[in-house]
C-alpha cells in the first residue's frame, strides 16, 4: 500500500471535524465538552459511545471501538484506508499526495487500464455464456436462476486457445494488460494462449465492485482441475479477498453475520435461496487479513466446514486467524457439516430456514477451542490439566483485553484448576467499570502517566522545563513517551486523534487508545504540573541508573579517567537536585 507522508495525515486530520463526520452517519447528542450516541459498533440500549472534538477520536466504553475520523470512515462506511482518506480530503478540499515521482501518475494510470481490462473480460465472458448452449446447460443443471447469474456476472469462457486473446487483445498493449491481469498462459516457446478455456466463470470482485480476478469451473470431469483461479496479480491478492462480499454488502443495509464458506458455488446457492451473507475463501485457508476484512463487516462470523478431517483443520487455521481479532463484541462460531455435503447441497435440499437453524446450532468459538485443544488429553489427570493449560496459555494471551478474554482464561481456569497467567483468574470485578471511571495517575507507573497527559492534551509538551534527559532509561514505554514529546514538538497543534493516528498499525496503538480514553481527574493546570514532575522524577531515576552503574563497575573492574569525572559530575547534579 502506498505511504501517505505522516505531515499530510495530520494536516487532513487537523482539518477534518470527527464531530461533524460522525453526525452526519450517527446522529450524536451533546453531553458536556464531548457528544455521546448509541454506538454504531454494537448493539446497546443505552450510549456508550463517545466522540471528543478536543481530542478529536471516538471511543466506545461498551465495546472499546474507537479511532480518529479515518478510522471511524474505515469501519462506518467499511472502506480501506486510502479510499477513506480519500473521502475526509475531498471534503476539506485537500490534494492527496500520490508519491512525488512521475511513475506513480503513470501506476494508477496502469492499474485503471488493468481493470478495464478485466471488465471487458467479464462482459465478453457474459456474452459467451448467451451463446453457449452447453455451459447453459451446465449451469441449469446445477439449479443456477437468471436473476443469480446476473447478480454474479457469471460468464463463459469458450473452448479452444485465442477466443479471448482474438476478441480483446487487439494490439500490443491490450494484449500486455490481459496478460498482467492473469488471464493467459505462456507455454515454453513463449506462445500466449487463453488461461481459462471451456470454462464457466465466476468473476470475483473486490470491495468496490471491480472484477479483479476470475474462478473458472470445468464441466466435465477430467477436464484438469475442477476449479482454475487467476494467479496472483498486482490487483488480486488471494489472501485478502473474499468471493461474494461486493454482493453480500450490495443486498445488505447493515451486515449483521457473514458466514464463511469453502466454495464458489456454495455462496451462489446460498444467495439464490435468500442466505445472502455468504462469503468464500479462495481456495486457501482463512488468513488473519480475511479475519481483519470479516470482522471490519460484520461483528458475528459464522465458519463453514466439511465434516472431515480436512474440515476439522481448516476450522482451526480460522480460529488462529480470529483469536487476536476477538474484540468484545465479536462472536465466531464453527459449523461442521455431515459427510458429503456443503452449503450448496443442503441449501437446496433443506431451505434456507433450516440452514440458518444449522447456523444458530453453530459451535461457539470457546467451546470450539477447548474441545480441539483437549481432544487426546485426559482432563481426569493432572498431567493432561496441565497438558491443556500450556497449550491454552499461549494461544488465549493473543486474545484482545476484554470481557470476552477474561471469560475464555477463566473456562481455563475452570477445566484445569490453573489460572491463565500464574494468578488469580482475571475477574470482571478487577476489571475497571465503563464509563466514567476516573483512574487515578499515581497509580500508573510514571511512564504511563507521562503518556496519558501528553495524549490527551498534547499542547502541555511546549511547557516542559529542561531537556527531559531520559534517552537510555531502562524502563517500559519510555522510547514511546520520547517519540510523543517528540511528534508534539513538531507539531505543537497536534491533535489526540491525529497524534494516535500516527502509531496506525503499531502493536502500541491499542494500549494509546487506552490511554487517550481514561478521564484523567484534576485539570489542565494539574496535569502540567503532574507531567513536569513525571519528566523530572525520571530525570533523576535515570541519573541514579547511570550512577549504579558506574558504581557497579567500580566494584568489578575499576574506573577510568572518563568514569571517574562522570561519576563526580553525576555526584554533584544528585546533591543539587536533592
Ligand atoms: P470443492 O472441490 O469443494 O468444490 O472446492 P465445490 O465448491 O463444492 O464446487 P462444486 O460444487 O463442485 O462446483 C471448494 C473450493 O475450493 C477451491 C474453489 O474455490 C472451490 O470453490 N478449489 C477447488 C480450487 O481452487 N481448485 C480446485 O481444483 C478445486
Ligand atoms: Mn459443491
Amino acid at each position: 500500500m502506498a505511504r501517505l507522508p505522516d505531515a499530510f495525515i495530520d494536516d487532513l486530520l487537523a482539518r477534518t471535524d470527527i464531530v461533524e463526520v460522525i453526525n452526519t452517519r450517527v446522529p450524536l447528542k451533546r453531553k458536556g465538552k464531548e457528544y455521546e450516541a448509541r454506538c454504531p459498533f454494537h448493539d446497546e440500549r443505552s450510549p456508550s459511545f463517545y466522540v471528543s472534538p478536543t481530542k478529536q477520536f471516538y471511543h466506545c466504553f461498551g465495546c472499546g471501538a474507537h479511532g480518529t475520523a479515518i478510522s471511524f470512515l474505515m469501519n462506518y462506511d467499511r472502506l480501506e484506508f486510502l479510499d477513506a482518506v480519500d473521502e475526509l480530503a475531498k471534503r476539506v478540499g485537500m490534494e492527496v499526495p500520490r508519491e512525488n515521482n512521475p511513475r506513480s501518475q503513470q501506476q494508477q494510470d496502469d492499474s485503471r487500464d488493468q481493470y478495464s481490462a478485466l471488465d471487458a473480460a467479464s462482459r465478453f465472458f457474459q456474452k459467451q455464456l448467451e451463446g453457449n448452449d452447453k455451459a447453459r446447460a451446465y449451469l441449469d443443471s446445477r439449479g443456477v436462476d437468471a436473476d443469480t447469474r446476473a447478480r454474479f456476472s457469471i460468464g463463459y469462457a469458450p473452448d479452444g486457445y485465442s477466443a479471448l486473446k482474438d476478441a480483446l487483445g487487439k494490439d500490443e498493449r491490450r494484449m500486455k494488460l490481459l496478460d498482467r491481469v492473469g488471464l493467459f498462459s505462456k507455454n515454453d516457446r513463449g506462445h500466449v494462449y487463453d488461461k481459462f478455456r471451456d470454462r464457466v466463470m465466476f468473476p470475483i470482485f473486490d470491495r468496490r465492485g471491480r472484477v479483479i480476478a476470475f474462478g473458472g469451473r470445468v464441466m466435465q470431469k477430467d477436464d484438469g482441475p475442477k476449479y482454475l483461479n487467476s494467479p496472483e496479480t498486482a490487483l488480486f491478492h488471494k489472501g485478502r479477498e473474499l468471493y461474494g462480499l461486493w454482493q453480500v454488502r450490495q443486498a445488505n443495509q447493515k451486515i449483521e453475520r457473514l458466514i464463511v464458506v469453502e466454495g464458489y458455488m456454495d455462496v451462489v446457492s446460498l444467495f439464490q435461496f435468500g442466505v445472502t451473507q455468504a462469503v468464500a475463501t479462495l481456495g486457501t485457508a482463512t488468513t488473519p487479513d480475511h479475519a481483519e476484512l470479516l470482522f471490519r463487516n460484520a461483528p458475528d462470523v459464522y465458519f463453514c466446514f466439511d465434516g472431515d478431517n480436512a474440515g476439522r483443520k481448516a476450522g482451526w487455521k480460522a480460529l488462529e486467524s480470529v483469536l487476536p481479532r476477538m474484540k468484545d463484541g465479536r462472536q465466531a462460531f464453527f459449523l461442521f457439516l455431515p459427510d458429503g455435503e456443503d452449503p450448496d447441497t443442503i441449501v437446496r435440499k433443506e431451505g434456507a430456514e433450516a440452514f440458518d437453524a444449522r447456523l444458530k446450532q453453530g459451535t461457539p468459538l470457546s467451546q470450539f477451542f477447548f474441545d480441539e485443544l483437549s481432544r487426546e488429553i485426559n482432563l481426569g489427570t493432572l498431567d493432561g490439566k496441565a497438558r491443556l493449560a500450556e497449550r491454552a496459555r499461549p494461544m488465549l494471551a493473543q486474545i484482545p483485553d476484554g470481557a470476552f478474554g477474561d471469560l475464555m482464561k477463566q473456562e481455563l481456569a475452570r477445566l484445569t484448576g490453573i489460572g491463565a497467567n500464574n494468578s488469580v483468574p482475571a475477574s470482571a470485578a478487577a476489571r475497571p467499570a465503563a464509563r466514567g471511571n476516573v483512574m487515578p495517575v499515581q497509580k500508573r507507573s510514571l511512564v504511563r502517566a507521562a503518556i496519558a497527559i501528553l495524549l490527551q492534551q498534547p499542547s502541555l509538551a511546549m511547557n516542559l522545563h529542561g531537556h527531559h534527559a531520559i534517552g537510555g532509561l531502562r524502563l517500559p514505554g519510555i522510547e514511546l513517551l520520547l517519540e510523543l514529546l517528540q511528534l508534539v514538538e513538531q507539531r505543537p497543534d497536534i491533535s489526540t486523534g491525529a497524534l494516535l493516528e500516527h502509531f496506525n498499525e503499531r502493536e502500541e496503538q491499542a494500549a494509546l487508545h487506552k490511554l487517550a480514553a481514561i478521564a484523567l481527574p484534576g485539570d489542565e493546570a494539574s496535569w502540567g504540573q503532574e507531567l513536569q514532575d513525571a519528566i523530572n522524577q525520571l530525570e533523576k531515576q535515570l541519573l541514579q541508573q547511570r550512577l549504579d552503574e558506574l558504581q557497579a563497575k567500580q566494584r568489578q573492574q575499576g574506573l577510568d579517567e572518563a568514569d571517574k569525572y562522570e561519576l563526580r559530575e553525576l555526584l554533584k547534579t544528585r546533591a543539587t537536585l536533592r
